[in-house]
């Protein structure tokens, strides 16, 4: 066990590469196993531990994983087999589940432990399981396992009664098979969902209508090997972006697709950051007299959920009162906890957070209770005076490929120790 340690209030400067988006990754690596003939190379793929988590999987399935480099790996499936997914992995990320849609897919069965994941509240399946069941399938779910199989799988319409991210690459993968059309009505329309769709296709699937709400998938026999490269990652872009605009000299973010972060980039306009953005990289520098905004949280291309607890960091610097309003985890606020121990102002109410500034942060000891909890406590600690010492540092070494390293290279004084256990 390590704690991550920050010493507050350097003013960063240099350039960052943004890394292979995770999202996309944790659902890619998943969707190789559908190949029937030959590997599937992906490049761009993150250091993070979820990766590791994934590899773990496919090696209990019998998938061989090669790593030609730390962001190079291949894939291949030719002795796979289709194996009770019970390995503790299962439950240390909640993208495990992108397993169900690609093993009903090849072999019309698959029987898995509950997958786990971060803590935002509530986060059922049952859009992902209603959508297997309209392709044929039968779902049980007994002593915290899933069976779910199907004598054939055939192409239906299915509407989704919220845009779920996962529900939709879930279902593409289980329906690339299937016999005739699957329709996703109110289909999710991230990015990462178009990296999968287009890699899919890569291998001879036949799906449409990705980035916007409806998507058409047509059956086919069979899959091939294919190379594919992964789309930059939006949150770990936006990450940085939050970061430089509350301690920046000079920060140019670069592999971004700034189209991915069109929300983002004009809420911290509102607020008055200084910024410059280019085709495939934007350029912070120094933000004085920060204003405070309102936000809402909402489906792609709303304001990403995975980006509102990084900006509750930023907000503490900004003038006046800004309101977060929660629209997809409405119990994602756990970070206001561990940043009001710093020294900030922050109202929890129903599914929204008033944040009054500017305050002076201090560092304390912190938890990062979750991934994005964590990214926004590396903030605070970056702006904070003195020493932010962040705990269970493993969330955001699941999602954030090598933060630190990262940081230091920009000017940050980051550091890691161990935990020395107490008798
Ligand atoms: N939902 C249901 N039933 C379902 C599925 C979803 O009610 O069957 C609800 C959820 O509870 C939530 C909303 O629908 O209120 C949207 O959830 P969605 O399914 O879109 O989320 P997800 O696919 O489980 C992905 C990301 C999350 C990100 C959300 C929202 C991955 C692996 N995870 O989760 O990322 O917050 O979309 O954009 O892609 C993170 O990176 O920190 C993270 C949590």
């Amino acid at each position: 066990m390590q704690t991550l340690n920050i010493r507050g209030q350097n003013k960063l400067q240099g350039s960052v590469r943004i890394s292979g988006s995770k999202n996309a990754t944790v659902a890619l690596i998943p969707a190789a196993i559908l190949s029937s003939s030959g590997p599937v190379t992906i490049i761009g793929v993150p250091n993070i531990s979820d990766v590791g988590s994934l590899s773990t999987l496919l090696n209990e399935l019998g998938v061989e994983v090669t790593h030609k480099s730390i962001e190079h790996i291949v894939i291949d499936p030719t002795n796979m087999q289709n194996k009770f997914l019970d390995h503790n992995a299962v439950t240390k990320l909640r993208a495990s589940y992108y397993f169900m849609g690609a093993l009903l897919g090849k072999y019309k069965e698959v029987k898995m432990k509950m997958p786990g994941g971060c803590y935002l509240g509530p986060r059922p399946i049952d859009l992902h399981l209603k959508g297997f069941e309209a392709l044929g399938a039968t779902v049980e779910y007994t002593q915290g396992s899933y069976h779910i199989k199907a004598d054939e799988l055939i192409g239906a319409k299915i509407f989704l009664d919220i845009a779920s991210v996962g529900a939709t690459i879930n279902i593409m993968m289980a329906s690339v098979f299937a016999k005739g059309r699957t329709i996703i009505e109110n289909a999710a329309k991230e990015p990462e969902i178009i990296d999968v769709a287009t890699m899919l296709n890569k291998m001879g699937a036949q799906i449409r209508g990705t980035g916007t709400n409806i998507i058409t998938i047509d059956g086919v026999d069979s899959l091939n090997g294919t190379f594919h490269e992964i789309i930059p990652d939006r949150i770990e872009g936006g990450t940085f972006i939050i970061l430089a605009a509350a301690t920046a000299k000079e920060i140019v973010v670069e592999n971004i697709i700034p189209l991915h972060l069109e929300s983002l980039l004009s809420k911290l306009e509102e607020m008055g950051v200084n910024m410059k953005v280019d085709v495939d990289k934007v350029t912070i520098s120094e933000s004085e007299n920060l204003k405070a905004i309102d936000i809402k949280t909402l489906p792609y291309p709303g304001f990403p959920t995975d980006l509102q607890q990084p900006l509750t960091a930023l907000l503490t610097k900004a003038n006046g009162e800004s309101v977060i309003r929660e629209t997809i985890y409405t119990e994602r606020f756990k970070h206001t906890v561990e940043l009001q121990r710093m020294g900030a102002t922050i109202d929890v109410g129903n599914a929204s957070a008033t944040i009054k500034g500017p305050s002076n942060l201090f560092g304390d000891k912190v938890t990062a209770t979750d991934l994005r909890c964590g990214a926004s406590l590396v903030i605070a600690g970056l702006i904070a005076e003195g020493v932010t010492e962040i705990h269970d540092v493993y969330h955001i070494d699941r999602g954030y490929d090598g933060i630190d390293g990262k940081l230091k290279a920009l000017g940050a004084d980051i550091w890691r120790e161990d935990i020395v256990e107490e008798e």
